[in-house]
């Protein structure tokens, strides 16, 4: 069988399985060529690979293999072939942290503009999970410095070795540290896609969002908890022109609720994705007895 007949296949057979999609893909064809392509090896926008190489026998048993394992067992596509694509680079996905989906991907590849006046030196991505936001961003502005902080000793090995692959040990560093405690210097731009999921929303995930690590997801006080902390603390560890970017997902109409006298920025996203602001230093200081 062809690799695009076999992608066809397994697509159908997707969409008769209750599964969910939001892991890179929001449909079971891409969900297909995504599991085929990155199993194989191959690049899924080749049109002339897909359509003319065959499959041999030992390939077909392990995709059948992985197949199964999201049909049955629903895990993400990312987890099984242990790799996602953020901001167009690839990095290694594992159970270690969550499968990187941030709209914060495109504000890096925009270079943030027009928010930022200056390509940033000190970048810090906090709850940096895999390390995909800070690495993306090394990537993109080749001058800064970037810290990857997060509490979880386990996401952090993960970024370890995306620092790794990417080549980028020069100039990103890691930080264990619960939010801002350990994290030292000032910083130009802090990105944070942090925990904004509420307790009841977590309890109710579909099968494969139950897969990534809780500790990934959940924030208490209706999922603010964890957003309302940083918005207290950031401000000391940026320079006077900074700049916080972070994402609260569909929490934002209950953040913008709570902090109504803010004036938030909800930026927009051509490719999709909602809840993500930015605040300047000055608005951090200025509204800083809103956020306790
Ligand atoms: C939503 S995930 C984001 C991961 C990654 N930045 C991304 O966009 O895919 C949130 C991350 O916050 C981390 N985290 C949770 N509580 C934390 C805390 N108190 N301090 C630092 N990091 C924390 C988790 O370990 C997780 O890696």
């Amino acid at each position: 069988m062809k690799v695009a007949d076999y992608i066809q296949q397994v697509a159908a057979r997707f969409e008769q399985a209750p599964l969910c999609y939001g892991h890179g893909t929001d449909n079971a064809l891409d969900e297909a060529a995504y599991l085929v392509c990155a199993s194989l090896g191959i690049d899924f926008t080749d049109a002339d690979i897909l359509t003319t190489r065959e499959l041999h026998s030992d390939e077909m048993a392990q995709l059948e293999t992985r197949v199964s394992r999201r049909i049955d067992q629903y895990e993400p596509v990312a987890y099984i072939t242990g790799q996602a694509w953020f901001a167009g680079h690839c990095f290694h996905a594992d159970p270690r942290a969550l499968i990187p989906r941030s709209p914060i991907a495109e504000l890096i590849q925009n270079r943030f503009e027009p928010l930022l006046k200056t390509a940033p030196l000190r970048i810090l991505d906090l709850c940096t999970g895999g390390g995909c936001i800070g690495i993306a961003a090394a990537l993109e502005f080749l001058d800064a410095r970037v810290v990857l902080a997060d509490i979880s000793a386990d996401a952090l090995a993960l970024a370890a070795e995306n620092i790794l692959l990417h080549g980028v040990q020069d100039r990103v560093t890691i930080v264990r540290s619960d939010l801002l405690e350990n994290v030292r210097g000032k910083f130009d731009l802090i990105l944070c896609n942090p925990p904004y999921v509420s307790r009841a929303e977590v309890d109710s995930l579909p099968a494969e969002y139950i897969q990534e690590p809780e500790l990934g997801l959940l924030s208490e006080d209706d999922g603010l908890e964890i957003p309302l902390q940083i918005l207290q603390t950031a401000a000391a560890r940026l320079h006077a022109e900074g700049l916080l970017v972070m994402e609260v997902g569909f929490s934002h109409a209950l953040l913008a609720e709570r902090l109504h006298e803010v004036p938030l920025l909800w930026l927009e996203f051509e490719h999709g994705g909602e809840g993500v602001f930015a605040l300047t230093t000055s608005q951090l200081q200025q509204y800083g007895g809103c956020f306790s």
